[in-house]
């Protein structure tokens, strides 16, 4: 997390390490402009793209579960056979329905359903399910306010009333999020309505084919094949992608659109996602954000997605195929940027923030996380409609009161959000909003700092403005507010770069009544585990 020190640790590793000597020159290359592609990203392992991606099945990791009926789940740890040679403990959600065993499903569901979720905690310590995007009260949120004990059990059930996206699941303990997560304990939830569904049937893509979800996330695995985490670490990267569970896994595709909902489950990695073909980029629809479809579709080359976010885009391999025909690889790629781990005004001293990550490309350093094998048929072609759905711009929101939040560290290199962090302030609420109320929450990040996913449960938002936006960021704006293609959606998680001030738009209405306490944090979760989070009221007006 600091540049300084970080390059002091990566010149003396590649002068001690020879093997290491090739790896790292690139690492010392200038990070690309927008738009350009990084040529040797990080070296492949062995066994690159040697594996098909995991489609939601009947059975194990990701199985499909519609959620029509209640379900139980039980948070264990056991083992899968996951990369090559010994198998690999998950933490996860596992259910047992009749002859099937799904393991951190795919929860499927309509807007409206009532959502009814037991949850058994085998592990042997406090766990929780957090449902990520959701309107919900506070005793079905899952955040650390309600840790379920060991051997303990807790039950969600509630009315989902968000639009359709993919949205996820995951613990939130307090203290041990980043852990838990690292260890696999998240899933997806794909919420339908009946707008999207029209897009759906427009599109004709079937899911499970050519409509699919990319539940992706970096681990830190080491020789003996088991996740690693350090306790009290910093920004947990890893040297491993898993999407859907699956290593850099390949998908064969045919040569035609292809829709997928790309949801970022990393603790700490943000992702500069393209599809690179040869020398070049295939363009792609940006067509939904985290709280589902934007108004119309955006073509792009590439999009920042931050840990927590989730996008859902349309890319046509078959414009590739006419390019150069068949057999023609595609690859999902981060692309490298600049990750502005500035370090911070304060000048606290951070421990190497590589050392633990053998074998991880950097922060924003280039990897590749699957790679796509087109061929066979040219299916019939697909018109991508104008108009996506009836959402409306982000509100103006002149005469709002505003709530300004600053982002910092301490001289002792603590995160803070203002004056508050959790381990000072903890689960009394350090403000009160009034049911009802709509406000604009301004975000600043410290000039010299590092980008901040910030997200608050219960409630969406829109993006109203970015400010003083690092190049990277101002380059993709396209409205006269300093506002991206993704910043144009429902949000749940905004990235706040360093020096920027984000404006978002909140409206406090919900069917609930009395006091509802919800968590503003960052999800980078070794900031939110360090204290970068705090504890909000919703009071009655
Ligand atoms: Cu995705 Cu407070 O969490
Ligand atoms: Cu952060």
């Amino acid at each position: 997390m600091i540049n300084r020190q970080r390059r002091r640790v990566l010149a003396g590793m590649a002068t001690a390490a020879a093997a290491l000597a090739a790896a790292m020159a690139w690492r010392r290359r200038a990070p690309a402009a927008p738009g350009a592609v990084d040529a040797s990203p990080v070296p492949p392992p062995p066994e690159r793209f040697a594996r098909a991606l995991r489609v939601p099945g009947r059975d194990g990791l990701m199985a499909e579960l519609a959620l029509n009926a209640p379900l139980t789940v039980h948070a264990r740890d056991a083992a899968f056979a996951m990369f090559d040679g010994a198998p690999t403990r998950v933490w996860h959600y596992a259910a047992s329905i009749g002859d099937r065993a799904p393991a951190n499903p795919l929860l499927r569901a309509r807007r409206g359903d009532t959502l009814d979720v037991r949850l058994v905690n085998d592990l042997a310590e406090a766990t929780t399910i957090h449902w990520h995007g959701l309107a919900v009260d506070e005793a079905n949120d899952g955040s650390g306010l309600h840790p379920v004990a060991p051997g303990g059990e807790a039950r969600y059930r509630y009315t989902i009333d968000n639009r359709a996206a993919l949205y996820w699941y995951h613990a939130h303990p307090h203290g041990r999020t980043g852990r838990q997560l690292q260890f696999g304990l998240a899933g997806p939830l794909l919420v339908e309505d009946d707008e999207e569904r029209a897009l759906r049937d427009r599109l004709g893509l079937a899911w499970g084919e050519r409509d699919l979800p990319l539940f992706i996330a970096d681990k830190q695995v080491g020789d003996d094949n088991a996740i690693v985490y350090k306790d009290g670490a910093d920004d947990w990267i890893g040297n491993r992608v898993l999407v859907n569970f699956t290593p850099e896994p390949h998908l064969d595709v045919v040569p035609g659109l292809y829709r997928l909902r790309i949801a970022n489950a990393s603790n700490a990695r943000m992702l500069r996602l393209a599809f690179a073909a040869g020398d070049g980029l295939l363009p792609f629809r940006l067509i939904g954000t985290d709280g589902g479809l934007l108004a119309q579709p955006w073509l792009v080359d590439d999009v920042f997605v931050a840990p927590a976010q989730r996008v859902d885009v349309l890319v046509d391999f078959g414009t590739r195929a006419a390019a150069s025909g068949a057999g023609e690889r595609v690859l999902l790629r981060s692309l490298a940027y600049v990750a502005m781990e500035n370090e911070d005004e304060s000048g606290a001293f951070a421990r190497d923030p590589m050392g633990d990550h053998p074998g991880a490309a950097a922060m924003g350093e280039a990897i590749d996380l699957m790679e796509f094998r087109i061929g066979g048929a040219r299916p019939p072609r697909v018109d991508v409609p104008a108009r996506l759905c009836a959402l409306p711009p982000p509100p103006a929101v002149d005469g709002w009161p505003v709530r300004a939040f600053r982002l910092r560290m301490d001289a002792e290199g603590r995160w803070f959000i203002n004056d508050w962090n959790f381990h000072d302030t903890g689960h009394e609420p350090v403000f009160a909003v009034r049911r009802g109320t709509r406000e604009v929450w301004e975000i600043r990040n410290s000039m010299t700092s590092m980008p901040h996913p910030i997200h608050l449960h219960g409630f969406a938002f829109r993006v109203v403005s970015r400010s003083i936006s690092p190049p990277d960021v101002r380059a993709r704006s396209v409205d006269a507010n300093g506002l991206g293609p993704q910043d144009l959606g429902v949000g749940d998680t905004v990235a706040v770069w360093p020096g920027e001030i984000v404006r978002i738009a909140l409206d406090f209405s919900q069917p609930f009544a009395g006091t509802q306490r919800y968590m503003l944090h960052c999800h980078n979760l070794e900031h939110e585990d360090m204290g970068m989070m705090l504890t909000f009221a919703v009071v009655d007006a």
